[in-house]
């Protein structure tokens, strides 16, 4: 068989003739209706679902000769050999491209699989045999919507502004929505943290902007960022601001939105998976546990706190950027009434392959962190979840939540001050304190909660007389 030509139609108030009113002939008059034409069905029998459709006009009667004058596309969808032989008969003669569902070979034109992912079209043929074209169709769309094929545009168009929340790290925790725009961008502008392991799959020709990593010590501040953002757009490229966890948690991604609503330039926010939750996550520690713990609280290490009423608030403390202050937090919430003895637990590098968790009371954790020599990206954890997590979890292997699905990875052993290596993570200072906080009768539900922050950049976007390894924990 000659090869065909593909050749896409622009129906646009052109008539279509539909012959049949059965399932095929429905789903035809239909995409024929989707795409601007002007659709006739003629059928004896008419499906509800094309008889309750406004834009098509349906004549319940069989196929009688001159039916087809005038259109610009015939289906013959009758599934009956004679009335379908004369409806393409027809519309040969009168030159008009045709399709005969029932017999490809026969046909003088094809309908092939469709989809649409934003404005790209998917058509697949496959040799006439549409089972096998839908099944490759479904496999270019999933790969289209996945960000697995470079979706980037190559012709001038309006620039614009996605920022992109790339979960904690690992590149699998990014929203599909968030994969797909990475896809299609111009320019790639970076946090440190986040899924930087994507950024080695873009190709080549997306420009990436490091804005998270100090170079020569230089650290953009938050409004050079917001500028970037907005000039880059302005020269028509298509910018994904990829922001490590969620924009919105603790991530100034309010800032940037504002900055490019302000300038004139479409901004999407798309969601991402915050560390306040991933990260403890991943350590088996759950933020919020029936029993234990019914809320919980997200700070950052760098701001200024009410202790007081962080820790009387109660619930699970969350805290983003404390590593460096660790020492001070803690004397900060023991200081505003929380028992020395509250659990808490630090989680490096959440969900990446080098996760460590070092855990401890809140009276032992900046000296037990020190000693293991905790370093940024970490969330301190604080409160009876993270007993939870070492008494329940006990000994049993976990699977399935990212960075413990690994068969061989244990959890749990209780001890005092002792350090038990447990795969790659470091379980401390588990004291009886602990223990007796999770044994029947004795929990106590209610521990720290917090907020601070000195060394972030103030809001003009100059930065605060912050430390390296503040700057560090930025992300
Ligand atoms: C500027 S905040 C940004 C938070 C981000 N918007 C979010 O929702 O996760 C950066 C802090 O997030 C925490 N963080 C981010 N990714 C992490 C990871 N993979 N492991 C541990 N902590 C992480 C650290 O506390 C880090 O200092």
């Amino acid at each position: 068989m000659t090869a065909q030509y593909p050749l896409l139609l622009d129906l646009t108030g052109r008539r279509v003739v539909v012959v049949g009113g059965g399932r095929v002939g429905t789903r035809r008059a239909i995409a024929a209706a989707d795409a601007g034409g002007r659709v006739d069905v003629i059928a004896p029998d008419i499906s509800p679902e094309l008889a309750s459709d406004q834009r098509i006009r349906t004549f319940r009667r069989a196929y009688q000769p001159g039916d087809v004058a005038g259109a610009w596309l015939v289906h013959a969808c009758t599934g009956v050999p004679d009335v379908d032989d004369a409806v393409c008969a027809e519309a040969e003669a009168a030159r008009i491209w045709y399709v005969r569902a029932a017999d490809a070979a026969h046909s003088s034109a094809a309908v092939p699989a469709v989809a649409r992912v934003d404005d790209v079209t998917i058509a697949v043929n496959a040799g006439g045999d549409p089972c096998r074209a839908r099944v490759l169709r479904d496999a270019v769309q999933l790969a289209l919507n996945t960000g697995a094929l470079p979706l980037r545009r190559h012709r001038a168009h309006a620039g614009r502004v996605a920022l992109v929340g790339g979960g904690p790290g690992d590149p699998e925790l990014i929203t599909v929505r968030g994969r797909r725009l990475l896809a299609e961008a111009d320019v790639v502008v970076t946090d440190r943290l986040g899924p930087r392991a994507l950024l080695a799959e873009l190709p080549s020709g997306v420009e990436v902007i490091d804005v998270g990593k100090a170079r020569d010590h230089h650290t953009r501040t938050q409004s050079e960022i917001n500028e970037l953002l907005v000039s880059l757009a302005r020269q028509g490229k298509f910018v994904v601001r990829l922001k490590g966890g969620d924009p919105f948690v603790l991530g100034r991604g309010g800032e940037e939105l504002a900055a490019c609503m302000a300038a004139g330039v479409p901004c999407e926010v798309v969601p991402g998976v915050t560390s306040a939750i991933a990260v403890p996550a991943s350590a088996g520690i759950p933020v919020t546990q029936r029993g234990v713990a019914r809320h919980f609280t997200v700070l950052s290490g760098h701001d200024d706190v009410d202790w007081r009423s962080v820790v009387g608030a109660g619930g699970t403390l969350v805290i983003l950027m404390g590593v460096s202050r660790i020492d001070q937090i803690a004397k900060e919430l023991v200081a505003a009434g929380l028992d020395e003895s509250t659990p808490a637990a630090v989680v490096e590098n959440g969900t990446l392959p080098h996760q460590r968790v070092t855990i401890a009371t809140v009276g032992t954790i900046a000296p037990r962190a020190q000693a293991v020599g905790v370093r940024p990206p970490a969330v301190l954890v604080v409160g009876d979840v993270v007993a939870w997590r070492v008494t329940t979890l006990g000994d049993e292997t976990v699977t399935g939540a990212a960075g413990l699905r690994r068969e061989d990875r244990r959890i749990g052993g209780r001890g005092d001050e002792t350090v038990a290596p447990l795969g790659d993570e470091t379980v401390a200072a588990l004291g009886d304190e602990i223990a007796a906080r999770v044994s029947p009768g004795r929990l106590r539900v209610g521990s720290p909660v917090a907020d601070d922050g000195a060394g972030e950049p103030a809001s003009d976007g100059r930065p605060r007389g912050r430390s390296r390894q503040h700057a560090e924990e930025r992300g």
